[in-house]
């Protein structure tokens, strides 16, 4: 059984030094535990998942098999780094799954949000079983549960998590960073290589996108969702928000109004922009984004995204407001 109470004199970690101190412990701890066995993990390339990674290919190499699973509902360019930090740049024994059209096909006329979520979570869970009924050998799966999902593994976020163990799944875990709190998590990530651009990525819900392309998803506005959360990063990203706002985003209403493009009545979409401030995602607060660079993102969205013709501010706390919309 692996322990999972944090010492009470266990210290934080804060720095490179105390960070290359517990890869080392837990390298050693790792190639204990599972000597010359195969261990699975599902890398969804957010932070938790992909430190896991990163310190279990250390400790082990080939040893370890990771399987990434694209549902269709990650940000631009989320599964190309996955596979450009992992397979190309650690070597990583990677499986890459696209089961894009698996999963938007069963999205498709889906309205209800807790219904898309159980579809995503359910579909992720029998796409992740079927590659590892494919594998032979593997005795161990590791997990990027860190030490809040311990804390609150009975409490009000349990049911955020998507996925979990297949049934009939019998392997023993392998939970390197369970007692670690996010920020030392981070840290840890930052000695293993990891890009920042990993690293320091803001919290992204399991079910993706998904939530955000409010209502039944189709493709077109799903890609239009994309692109516009991509831009809404960009933007962020240069004007020296990205570091300082807890979480931002783009969601996509199923709903169209009437404007004018090119001299021409052009109905489309409208892309409505979520930056929240928060500790512990119970509340949360805006942020105050500066007019001049709403103007921006509204000028580049309306013009670089192809059925968005309007951009619109939500400036609602929580509560009231939830931070996802759906
Ligand atoms: P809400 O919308 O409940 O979100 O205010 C609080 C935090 O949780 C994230 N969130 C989710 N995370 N699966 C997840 O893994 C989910 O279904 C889910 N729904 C919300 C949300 O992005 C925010 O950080």
């Amino acid at each position: 059984m692996l322990n999972n109470k944090r010492p009470d004199d266990m210290a934080r970690i804060t720095t490179p030094a105390l960070a290359e101190a517990f890869i080392e412990e837990q390298v050693a701890a790792v190639r204990e535990q599972v000597g010359d066995k195969k261990v699975l993990l599902a890398l969804s390339g957010g932070v938790d998942s992909s430190v896991v990674a990163a310190l279990l290919i250390k400790a082990i190499g080939k040893q370890l098999v990771c399987v990434h699973v694209n549902h269709g509902l990650m940000r631009k360019g989320e599964s190309e780094q996955v596979i450009e930090v992992f397979r190309e740049g650690l070597d990583a024994n990677l499986i890459y799954v696209d089961a894009t059209d698996r999963f938007l096909n069963l999205l498709a006329g889906v309205a209800e949000p807790e219904k898309k979520r159980k579809i995503i979570g359910g579909e992720f869970i029998k796409v992740f079983d079927e590659e590892a009924s494919k594998l032979s050998g593997i005795s161990f799966l590791a997990q990027g549960t860190i030490y809040p999902d311990i804390l609150e593994s009975d409490g009000v976020k349990s049911h955020h998590n998507v996925g979990g163990l297949p049934e009939g799944m019998q392997f023993e875990l392998v939970e390197p960073v369970r007692l670690l709190y996010k920020d030392e998590v981070r840290v840890v990530g930052k000695a293993l290589g990891l890009p920042a651009s990993m690293v320091d990525r803001q919290p992204f819900p399991g079910p993706g996108l998904g939530v955000r392309c409010l209502g039944a998803i189709t493709r077109d506005r799903l890609a239009a969702l994309r692109e516009a959360d991509a831009i809404l990063r960009e933007e962020f990203d240069k004007n020296g928000l990205a570091g300082k706002v807890w979480q931002y985003f783009i969601a996509v209403p199923d709903m169209k109004s009437v404007g004018v493009k090119d001299g021409k009545r052009y109905e489309g979409w409208p892309a409505i922009i979520r930056a929240v401030n928060t500790t512990d995602a119970m509340t949360a607060t805006i942020e105050e984004i500066p007019y001049s660079l709403l103007h921006r993102i509204t000028d580049r969205i309306t013009h670089e995204v192809d059925g968005i013709n309007r951009v619109l501010l939500d400036l609602t706390p929580k509560p009231i407001g939830t931070i996802e919309w759906e």
